[in-house]
């Protein structure tokens, strides 16, 4: 239960979130993405889905270890193996919850779980009291509710509050709402479910049609009191509803829905940033709230009337959701003492004295070539001392590139293919190709390249730029992202990246499927 003025924010960037093509986390990006949860204040974090794989149950354990002031949550379908994965990956935390579900429209009860209606009822009621052998705080989500019979929505929900479960999940699973018809929902069940004042009630919605945030808001409206969402929209196909223009929304028009989020806006665009640098989904420019045009005036009217008074065009502040947060923080000269209290206030803790030497040293490599270091400039390089020894393959050690108007770009590359030194020459379309081409000399991976994008971290020429390249190889696609304020250095190191990724083979389930 909550306050009736407070909206539940559970973010599932580290579920849904993570099954974007490619966005599969390790366990220690995603202990990073979750302790900056943490600071931006979520109520739950949606860890993963335990019974994935041994990989995906450990990083949902581990975030459960560290995290105290979020429900720490993992996803599990409505079996036994599920729940008890799940039940045991919460362990640890604080404050634990079971999300279990299953799906309820006639369609994927037919086809995908070949089960009655009947069925179907009693294993969600069987589901909910699995989980609660574990934990008081189970939540239950009737999948595909958006093409399921409202009768029988009902009666399920009925059920599985009877059964214990505090909080309803109403998932539009495959983005097919419209705002008017999802707030009905929402107010339709909470008018004919009993007990329905005795649990909170959760919306989930994806982005398909691209209405995922506003069919949110409208559920809100209907008396959801939870939204299910994540960083920068992520999330399966089209995405999910986008947390911060969730929060954004709710807080800039109080006078609508009169509710509070226990979120700190300012943690708003760091959160964003790292997500996009660990996954390797950049931030469309226009994107609402965390683009990066999300608050540039081009026009000379507008510009004039924001100088005058800003609340001509402008609804919210940049620097209330953290825009201009990205303090310069370091120098040239700052010491080992400045270094290692600036990762503590990032909430980055690397793994003995040794990680810290290492990092230090790379700080002052990059404060030689650029002035200014901001702490988007210090997550993105410590992001190398988060590979895990045994999942580096190869590592980048010597590159060339020569790029010359008039003549074709060569690259020389050496990579320590699993410690052993190996060089390789190639000619390329353009300097980043050479590159490409002359790993794949060396690694013979055969992979396709689906994506290849390059931003800055800061502003400035002299900024580090970010890479991200996007692998698809056996049906498996992986990104990989390197920065260096040389972009053919940073792709090398994304291209070796994401060739890791493919090399660390890992069978995970998918939760849907
Ligand atoms: O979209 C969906 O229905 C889900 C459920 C597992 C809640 O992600
Ligand atoms: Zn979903």
């Amino acid at each position: 239960m909550t306050k009736n003025n407070q909206l539940i924010i559970f973010d599932t960037t580290l579920r849904d979130g993570e099954q974007s093509p490619g966005a599969a986390m390790t366990k220690e990006e995603k202990i990073r993405i979750a302790r900056q949860l943490e600071k931006l204040g979520v109520n739950v974090i949606e860890a993963g889905f335990a019974a994935a794989s041994p990989g995906d149950f450990d990083a949902i354990y581990a975030v459960a270890e560290i995290i105290k002031e979020s429900t720490v949550c993992s996803l599990a379908r409505a079996n036994e193996n599920d729940i008890r994965r799940a039940g045991e990956a919460i362990k640890p935390a604080k404050s634990g919850r079971i999300h279990t579900f299953i799906a309820t429209s006639p369609i994927h009860m037919e086809n995908k779980l070949r089960m009655t209606p009947d069925q179907v009822l009693a294993r969600a009621v069987q589901a909910v009291q699995w989980a609660l052998e574990y934990t008081d705080d189970v939540e239950f989500s009737a999948e595909d509710a958006v093409r399921s019979d409202l009768d029988f929505l009902v009666k399920v929900f009925d059920a599985v509050i009877e059964a214990g479960a505090k909080t309803i999940n109403v998932p539009d699973t495959v983005g097919y709402s419209i705002p008017a018809l999802w707030g009905e929902r929402m107010q339709q069940l909470i008018a004919r479910v009993k007990n329905a004042d005795k649990v909170v009630w959760s919306t989930h919605c994806h982005n398909d049609l691209g209405m995922a945030v506003a069919n949110s808001l409208a559920a809100v409206m209907g008396g959801a009191r939870q939204v299910e969402c994540t960083i920068n929209g992520l999330g399966e196909r089209a995405g999910n509803a986008s947390l911060e223009e969730v929060v954004m929304a709710v807080r800039t028009r109080r006078d609508v829905f009169n509710l509070e989020t226990s979120i700190d806006a300012t943690q708003i665009v760091p959160t964003s940033k790292l997500v996009s640098t660990i996954t390797g989904y950049p931030v469309q420019p226009n994107k609402a709230v965390v683009g990066a045009n999300a608050f540039a005036h081009e026009s000379g009217i507008h510009q004039d009337g924001v100088l005058k008074f800003r609340e001509t065009y402008e609804i919210m502040r940049a620097e209330d959701v953290g825009w201009n947060a990205n303090k310069l923080t370091l120098g040239k000269l700052s010491g080992r003492n400045a270094f290692r209290s600036r990762l503590d206030e990032l909430g980055i803790t690397l793994d003995g004295e040794d990680a810290l030497n290492a990092a230090f040293a790379r700080f002052k490599t990059l404060a030689d070539k650029k002035s200014e270091i901001f702490d988007e400039d210090i997550q993105a390089l410590v992001s190398d001392d988060f590979v895990n020894d045994d999942t580096e393959y190869f590592k980048l050690g010597y590159l060339k590139v020569c790029s010359q108007t008039g003549e074709t770009p060569h690259a020389v590359i050496t990579v320590l293919d699993s410690g052993v030194e190996k060089r390789a020459e190639a000619d390329g379309g353009g300097p980043v190709d050479a590159a490409f081409k002359a790993i794949e000399k060396i690694v013979n991976s055969g992979a396709e390249l689906l994506l290849y994008s390059v931003n800055n971290i800061t502003s400035g020429t002299d900024a580090q730029g970010e890479v991200t390249v996007r692998l698809a190889k056996g049906g498996r696609i992986v990104n990989g992202q390197g920065a260096d304020t040389d972009i053919v250095i940073a792709s090398a190191k994304a291209y070796l990246n994401a060739l890791n990724k493919i090399h660390a083979k890992s069978e995970r389930a998918h939760p849907q499927v």
